[in-house]
């Protein structure tokens, strides 16, 4: 292990996975703003190496020509937005088709190898908040934090419904149970990095939960753990 590798472990890590439209994205947002630590969408990655792949029009199942696809990304993140090359797609990496073909290039084991030591470049001081489906249990296993956000599918379904109404895209309630229900199963019954919590992840269903209130949990969860174990 070389030295900036040990000196990272240091930087604290907080990770919240948890399958689609579970909330993750805002609550882990909205937690590193309070906390004043970097903010990682690991999905976004999967989104951006899914739009590129969509535009080229590249075989999904093409695993080699994917994963060079996602190692030579050039995406930047300024505030909210995503950019890939000089164009903004904040907006175009959230279509539900790019979604969807995220998840089916998300199990392919050289696009998540590819996407991998990028993603551990966000670790820097002050701290990070992550979120995805694999920050605790394969990118940071020795997180400080672990957090698995679930909600009913219906919650999920009817959140995703409300974000796409918001940002002017059409929307079928039915298409997207049925777009929650088959990405999850992918999701979690893939071979490599499969959905489920990490070992020692505080559970939190929410369901019946606000993002500002899934967000003090969260808070409170860190700052019992400095209390305790002075991090
Ligand atoms: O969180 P999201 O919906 O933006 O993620 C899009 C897809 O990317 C998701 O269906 C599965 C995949 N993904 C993953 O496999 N691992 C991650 N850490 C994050 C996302």
């Amino acid at each position: 292990m070389t030295a900036s590798h040990h000196h990272h472990h240091h930087v604290p890590v907080i990770t919240i996975d948890g399958p689609t439209a579970s909330g993750k994205g805002t609550v882990a947002h909205k937690a590193a703003l309070r906390l004043g630590f970097h903010y990682l969408d690991s999905g976004s990655l999967y989104r951006l190496t899914a739009l590129t792949a969509l535009r080229k029009g590249m075989d999904l199942r093409d695993e080699h020509a994917l994963a060079k696809a996602a190692e030579s990304l050039h995406c930047s993140f300024s505030g909210d937005a995503i950019f890939l090359a000089h164009e903004n797609v904040t907006a175009a990496i959230r279509a539900e088709e790019v979604g969807n073909t995220a998840s089916k290039i998300a199990a392919l084991p050289a696009v998540r190898q590819a996407l991998y030591g990028l993603q551990l470049g966000f670790r820097k001081a002050p701290g990070l908040v992550a979120d995805g489906r694999d920050m605790g249990t394969v990118i940071f296993p020795h997180a400080q934090l672990k957090v698995f956000l679930t909600a009913s599918v219906e919650a999920r379904a009817d959140r995703r419904y409300k974000q796409l109404i918001e940002k002017g895209f059409s929307a079928s309630m039915e298409d997207l149970l049925k777009d929650l229900r088959e990405r999850d199963e992918r999701d979690a019954n893939r071979k490599i990095a499969p959905l489920k919590p990490a070992e020692g992840a505080h559970v939190l269903d929410t369901s019946s939960m606000t993002a500002d209130e899934a967000v003090e949990q969260v808070l409170k969860w860190y700052a019992d753990l400095k209390k305790h174990h002075a991090i």
